[in-house]
């Protein structure tokens, strides 16, 4: 249990398939597992708030198409359900969680996949970037922006857990003293952040880019604000953009789903100014921002 602003929690959970709510400090991997030899796996990171996991259903629908592109075989979704009611059984209501499921391709040696939920409490740096935003960097990729869908054998637009790519991405934003990066194509585009979706505002209307046509992942978080776009009088559009556009934009936000929506202060060097539009934003996704 550690103490937080809202008294105390359990640090850290987790729940296995076919064992149940473990220790935390009880080993969950073989040293076989195709999840660490190869990074061959895949996951989901949900926000729980009042102890349920929001956009459960999407997670779900998003896991699956990506195991059907990887030929892994999943446990049938009720299983995965029922894991991850499991870990966050009693989880109180008032704490963000981070809600993680994994399912790796399990032993080297044959078998069924691994299969696991992890719950932490939303880490107070996320909910800083909520209430504060963020400085942003852009950096390139080295591809063109339709170098991934452009290749069939490859599957585009999974939640892998190769993230070998954007944890060094992420590694060059802290030592480049940002807070994050928004990858940019070789012919020029702006494609996402290696946690995160870009959105931005122009005029009336709430954009981001295209998943179909570019291989990023496609959010959850991003989908469903740009559904709901118009409560807040605004339509909704999937466009290629450049970083130029963005910086002529009238709001830019990365959307994940534990961080939620954080607005970009600071793009390549330069100040955005707060766009108001960003608490009404934030009160339609209703991640809690104080
Ligand atoms: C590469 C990448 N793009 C976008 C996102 C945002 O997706 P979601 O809103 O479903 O969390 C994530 C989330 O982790 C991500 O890793």
């Amino acid at each position: 249990m550690v103490t937080s602003s809202a008294g105390t929690v359990p640090a850290a959970r987790i729940a296995v398939l076919g064992r149940g709510l473990i220790p935390v400090d009880e080993p969950v991997l073989r040293g076989d597992d195709l999840g660490v030899l190869r990074g061959d796996g895949l996951f989901e990171s949900m926000h729980l708030r009042q102890g349920r996991p929001w956009l459960r259903d999407e997670h779900l629908a998003r896991l699956t198409t990506a195991a059907a592109a990887v030929d892994l075989e999943l446990p049938p979704t009720d299983t995965l359900i029922d894991l991850l009611d499991t870990v966050r059984a009693g989880w109180p209501a008032q704490i963000e969680g981070a809600l993680r499921l994994v399912c790796t391709r399990g032993s080297e040696a044959g078998g069924a996949p691994t299969v696991y939920a992890t719950l932490t409490e939303v880490p107070a740096s996320s909910r800083a970037a909520r209430r504060n935003g963020i400085t942003v960097a852009v950096l390139p990729l080295g591809v063109p922006a339709d170098a991934r869908t452009g290749l069939d054998w490859l599957p585009a637009g999974i939640k892998s857990t190769s993230y070998a790519v954007n944890s060094a991405a992420r590694r060059w934003a802290q030592r480049a003293g940002v807070d994050d990066v928004l990858w940019v194509s070789s012919d020029g585009y702006a494609l996402e952040g290696p946690t995160a979706n870009v959105v931005w505002l122009t005029g009336d209307t709430l954009c981001t880019v295209p998943a179909a046509t570019t291989g990023i992942l496609p959010g959850t978080t991003v989908a469903w604000l740009l559904a709901h776009a118009d409560e807040l009088g605004l339509s909704a559009a999937e466009r290629m953009v450049t970083p130029a556009e963005l910086h002529a934009a009238d709001g830019v936000w990365f959307s994940s789903s534990v961080r939620g929506l954080t607005e970009v202060r600071m793009l390549d060097g330069v100040r955005r100014d707060h766009c108001p539009r960003t608490p009404a934003l934030h009160a339609v996704l209703g991640f809690p921002v104080g």
